[in-house]
This record gives C-alpha cells, structure tokens and sequence, in this order.
C-alpha cells in the first residue's frame, strides 16, 4: 500500500523527464497530509527550486495572503503543482513534462482523496478539469471530476502581474470559503 513516505521518497529520486536534469530539488508538496482541500499549481520558481517546498517566491506569499482572507492556511490544505521540478527560465511546463510526472500528482490525490481541488492558474486546470479550460471565462465554476468538486481561480503570479483580476478573484475565494462550509466538516474556517 501506498503511504506519504514511500512516495516522496520515490518522487524525490525520480528522473522520468528531462527537467531532472536541471532542477536543484524535487518539489514534491507542503501542507497537511490529511487535508480536505488539495491546491495544484503550475510547476517550481526559482525560490521553490531551491527550497524544495511549493509557492515561497512572491507568489507564494500572495497566496498565503489569500488563503488567510478566508480562513485557511497551509495546517488546513495540501499543496502540490502538476510538475515537480522547475522548467528552467520558469516556462511553462510541456505536454510531455506533465504526461511524465503525472503519476505523482495522482498518487498525491488517491493518498488525500480531497473533498475539494482547487487548480491555481490555467495550466493546472486545463491538465485536471479540461483541456480546454478558459481561466478567464471559466474561472470561478464549479466541476466534477472523479467525483471530486474542482475550480479553478487566477495563478497568484497572474495577479502579481495584473492587479486588477484581484476583485474577481476575491470573489471566487468566497465561493470556495461556501464550498468548503458544505463540504469539508473537518476544515473549521
Ligand atoms: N508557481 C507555481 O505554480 N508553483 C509553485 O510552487 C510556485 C510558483
């Protein structure tokens, strides 16, 4: 059976795509291990690079900002990303990166069976939700898969970028605070 331990140990010596190569640490995820709540972002900057653990750049405090706005914070959630090793100059991720290190990203959501997923940008979102996920049309709803609730809100990265998209996403945060009052009977917020 599988556990935390066996898979990050794994995770850590993993070499199934070429970012192994350049990466300085494997981010394999941070928060609780137990959560209700699993956060997926893109893949590691350069501070988590070098930290090994997900979002401590910039955009790493702007979403413990947004977490603490509605109660939460990383004892209550996991955090993880769809790739675990740093593109280099921080491009996103190729088809073949994600293909390759998706098994560790489903190995985290059988391990957590979370109640809620929430995918941080559109990258994350077209791998989990759909293919064809507009962040900004779409951003905010609501779906299903695999029997798990999923929605997507704009990258902290994005919002560092365009301060505008703030309101909208404030917003959002709100309806994943509802979301979470209905769903998550162990996650007091
Ligand atoms: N951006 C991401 O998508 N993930 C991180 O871990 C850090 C920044």
């Amino acid at each position: 059976m599988d556990d935390w331990q066996i898979l990050r140990q794994e995770c850590l010596q993993c070499q199934n795509c070429g970012l192994a190569e350049t990466r300085t640490n494997v981010v394999f995820g941070d928060g609780c291990e137990t959560a209700e709540i699993f956060l997926v972002g893109e893949g590691p900057g350069q501070s988590e690079d070098e930290q090994g653990v997900p979002f401590v750049g910039r955009a790493g405090q702007l979403l413990d900002d947004m977490l603490e706005m509605i109660g939460l914070d990383r004892t209550k959630v996991y955090i993880g990303n769809t790739v675990k090793c740093r593109p280099p100059q921080n491009r996103d991720p190729l088809n073949v990166e994600m293909a390759a290190c998706r098994g560790w990203l489903d190995r985290q959501m059988a391990l957590l069976r979370p109640k809620i997923l929430v995918c941080l940008g559109r990258i994350a979102a077209k791998e989990l939700i759909k293919d064809d996920f507009r962040i900004t049309a779409e951003h905010g709803r609501w779906f299903t898969r695999n029997g798990v609730q999923m929605m997507a809100i704009y990258h902290p990265s994005a919002l560092l970028r365009d301060p505008m998209k703030r309101p909208e996403t404030f917003e959002d945060l709100k309806g994943l605070q509802a979301k979470i009052r209905e769903l998550c009977p162990e996650t007091k917020i």
